[in-house]
């Protein structure tokens, strides 16, 4: 069997530690490798020696399986791999050398031979046809440098959504499958960043917090439930790492929020992502111990307090972000003053919660414009239907009959995660996403707000959470 031996370098304009950070978690290669069709981990811990991917091949017709381990890891310096399929068996070896502080060199050397069928038509195939010639480390280097235009919604994304029907059946998984087709690589890194993040305890939150770990991000999650908040930790650490830091609170308690927002400031440390991700749809109506109606505490006044409060650990971080997880129930509902809290004799959960994410969502365009020379960039978005434990126990008959067709959690926070990460972001403020493209926020005759609303609103929520914000 002929052995074949590939060299390469490519330099890249990154620094050593996000190109080693992107390039050795290797379940990234479906992002940039256009041979590979899909690629993931499949051993679990943090990488070093001992960690498997696996990686399927596209040759035209042909798809092959290769299982890769690590058969050396110096952080930062190098990572080789050896790889075994029915029709391959190869060595990588990557090394990364530090050019400047702002750009590094990547050496590509690659030993392999083909298997099997492969073997007999193999070596006619190109050095680039498989795995990491040429061609691949262009892309590679480009997965690394491009930053792509902000995302548009083209006229078939707004047509569906217009529909309704079409559009709602993208809240399931099938959305996600086919949004992700067009997406490119994210290749962003997080190390040294301060998140926030509110209701990381479960769902979709435990979820961001893992994907953002991965990319290097430095952690805080907030939820009631302490046992569930270590349990997402713990996973975040075995899988990245990375410490997360625990914050029980209860949010639905303004007075609680508070103490968080006081004890954070006092901290002084910048923020440079928050998400307003906690959340929960109440079927029975509840009130809080300070007199408000529950929904509207927890999923519209908890957050308005929570992010006016931090505006100047937002600030002090320079080009931060605010992402507001919302619903895609927000929009069967109107914003209207009179019904955000509603009363005893007509309360609906599901009302409660969809118009306490419509004004959620309208909360996040204020922000956008009042804080864009603050260079805070606030947007909000809805994960689509996902499986997660807040949807089994509120809306169980929607859970049984939707099952099969739910989005994973992990599906349900890409977009959060990349909202978070992606920097073609920067220049975006106060959209409304789903499945990385900027949504519509009305579609249903009768739900649109006069402009002239917002001021009014505004108003009406600070008023009522005027106890509870530090600077007035
Ligand atoms: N899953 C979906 O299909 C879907 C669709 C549209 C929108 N969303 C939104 O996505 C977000 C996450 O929901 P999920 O589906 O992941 O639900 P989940 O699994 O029930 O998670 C909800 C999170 O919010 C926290 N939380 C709830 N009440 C809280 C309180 N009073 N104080 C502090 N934390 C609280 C929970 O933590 P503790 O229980 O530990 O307090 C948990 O971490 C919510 O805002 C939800 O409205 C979800």
């Amino acid at each position: 069997m002929k052995q074949i031996h590939l060299k390469k370098s490519i330099n890249v304009k990154r620094p050593l530690v996000e190109v080693f950070h992107y390039v050795s978690h290797f379940e990234n290669n479906d992002q940039w490798n256009s041979s590979i069709k899909e690629s993931r981990k499949i051993s679990p811990g943090r990488l070093g020696v001992g960690t498997r991917f696996e990686l399927i091949f596209g040759l035209g017709p042909l798809m092959a399986t290769v299982l890769y381990e690590v058969k050396r890891y110096e952080k930062d310096k190098s990572i080789w791999l050896h790889g075994l399929g029915t029709s391959y068996e190869g060595e990588e070896r990557i090394s990364f050398h530090k050019i400047d502080e702002l750009s590094t060199q990547i050496n590509y050397e690659i030993e392999y031979q083909f298997k099997g069928l492969l073997n007999i038509f193999g070596n006619s195939f190109r050095e680039n046809t498989f795995g990491f010639g040429g061609r691949s480390l262009e892309d590679l280097k480009r997965a690394l440098e491009y930053v792509p235009p902000g995302p548009k919604a083209t006229l078939m994304d707004s047509m569906q959504d217009t529909l309704i029907i079409p559009g709602v059946l993208n809240f399931t998984k099938r959305g996600h499958r086919t949004g992700k087709k067009k997406w490119g690589p994210l290749s962003s890194y997080l190390g040294g960043k301060k998140v926030l993040l509110t209701g990381g305890s479960s769902g979709l939150g435990r979820a961001t917090a893992l994907g953002l770990a991965k990319l290097g991000a430095d952690l805080t999650i907030v939820s009631r439930n302490e046992e569930k908040s270590w349990q997402t930790a713990f996973l975040v650490e075995e899988e990245t790492g990375q410490k997360v830091h625990v914050e029980k609170r209860d949010l639905s308690a303004l007075e609680d929020v508070k103490a968080l927002s006081e004890k954070l400031l006092k901290s002084g440390r910048p923020i440079d992502i928050l998400i307003n991700n906690a959340g929960a749809l109440y079927n029975e109506r509840e009130v809080t111990s300070e007199g408000f109606e529950k929904s509207f505490a927890l999923l519209l006044l908890s957050p308005f307090v929570l992010t006016e409060n931090l505006f100047p650990l937002l600030k002090k971080g320079g080009h931060s972000r605010v992402i507001n997880v919302a619903s895609g129930g927000m929009y069967t509902q109107a914003l209207k003053l009179k019904g955000l809290e509603m009363r005893p004799e007509n309360y609906n959960g599901s009302v409660a919660y969809a118009r306490a994410k419509r004004g959620l969502v309208t909360l996040s365009e204020v922000w956008a414009k009042e804080w864009a020379s603050d260079f805070i960039n606030v947007n909000s978005m809805h994960p689509g239907w996902a499986d997660t434990p807040g949807v089994a126990e509120s809306l169980p008959k929607f859970y049984k009959f939707m099952e099969p067709h739910l989005r994973t959690p992990e599906e349900g926070s890409d977009t959060i995660i990349w909202m978070a990460s992606a920097p073609e972001l920067d220049q975006m403020s106060g959209h409304f996403f789903l499945d990385r493209i900027p949504r519509k926020t009305f579609l249903i005759p009768g739900t649109k707000h006069s402009a002239d609303l917002i001021p009014k609103f505004y108003d009406y929520l600070k008023n009522k959470a005027r106890p509870y914000l530090i600077r007035n």
